[in-house]
């Protein structure tokens, strides 16, 4: 394995042990509200800062954005790590077990190494630009079904974000009837890296943070799928709208939403 990518898979474990060891205790944990529907526990922050103590002593002059600690700059500013320490906080705090870690390296604002680890499951999905993406170290691929007949597609309710709700239904009511399922799993990151997988055929959801799609998004595309915003370009990161599947079901999710694109969701 790529010796970088070694250091966050080893980092991404520190964290998931931690997130492990409380998860039978939760009650006893102290859970703060950040936003409405936006917890934060000291899990989350004791993991990041786990991430971030591996990091800082192999790389000591990158940069790193986190979710809990925000941007921490470094002498170098072509490398930056983001991360998402606990993605699915919602699912770990209910005890539902669908949440994960999320690391990735952006080298010039290209993403060069990505984990995304899920610790309940023991499942370590992890891909370096070029190298492809890997499940346990075994090779993944996007599924290459030849339309939305059949398929298993992700998203996320926004949740966080309500104005943003008719306009999301409107797209939930359109993809529906075409598919043969549709999951809300609660981790964007994991989303991702199940797509990567061949779990899933295709994803979408409006306005997430760069931290939950950071990682997941190489993962896609080291498996051969395709990820955009919302009008099928690369501003994924900065509008956080984000569609992604195999080549064919990523243009099906295009098409069948653009109708519903308020101005604001155009990219
Ligand atoms: C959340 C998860 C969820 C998505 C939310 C995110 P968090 O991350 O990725 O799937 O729908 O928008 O905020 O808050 O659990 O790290
Ligand atoms: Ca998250
Ligand atoms: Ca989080």
């Amino acid at each position: 394995m790529n010796p970088t990518l070694n250091i966050a898979v080893k980092a991404a474990r520190k964290a998931g042990d931690i997130i492990l060891r409380y998860h039978n205790q939760i009650d006893l944990l102290t859970i703060e509200n950040k936003a409405v529907n936006d917890f934060v526990s000291e899990v989350d922050k004791a993991a990041e800062d786990a991430i971030i103590d591996e990091l800082k002593y192999a790389f000591p002059d990158h940069s790193i954005l986190g979710e809990e600690n925000g941007e921490i700059a470094g002498k170098d500013k072509r490398f930056v790590w983001i991360l998402d320490p606990l993605d699915g906080t919602t699912n770990y705090l209910h005890g539902f077990p669908q949440y994960a870690v999320s690391i990735a390296l952006y080298e010039n604002d290209e993403p060069t190494h990505a984990v995304v680890y899920d610790p309940f499951k023991e499942e370590m999905f992890t891909a370096s630009k070029g190298d492809g993406a890997y499940l346990n170290e075994q090779r993944i691929r996007v599924t290459n079904t030849q339309g939305f007949k059949d398929t298993l597609i992700g998203t996320g309710f926004p949740f966080k974000e309500p104005q943003h709700l008719d306009a999301y239904l409107a797209m939930f009511k359109a993809i529906h009837p075409k598919v043969a399922g549709i999951r809300r799993a609660g981790s964007a990151a994991l989303d991702l890296a199940y797509l990567a997988a061949g779990r899933m055929d295709g994803f979408w959801e409006i306005k997430l943070n760069i931290w939950d799609i950071a990682a997941g998004v190489l993962l896609v595309k080291e498996a051969g799928g395709f990820v955009g915003d919302f009008s099928g370009r690369g501003k994924y990161l900065e509008t956080g709208n984000v569609v992604a599947g195999n080549e064919k079901v990523f243009k099906e999710i295009l098409k069948t939403i653009h109708p519903h694109l308020t101005h604001d969701l155009q990219r």
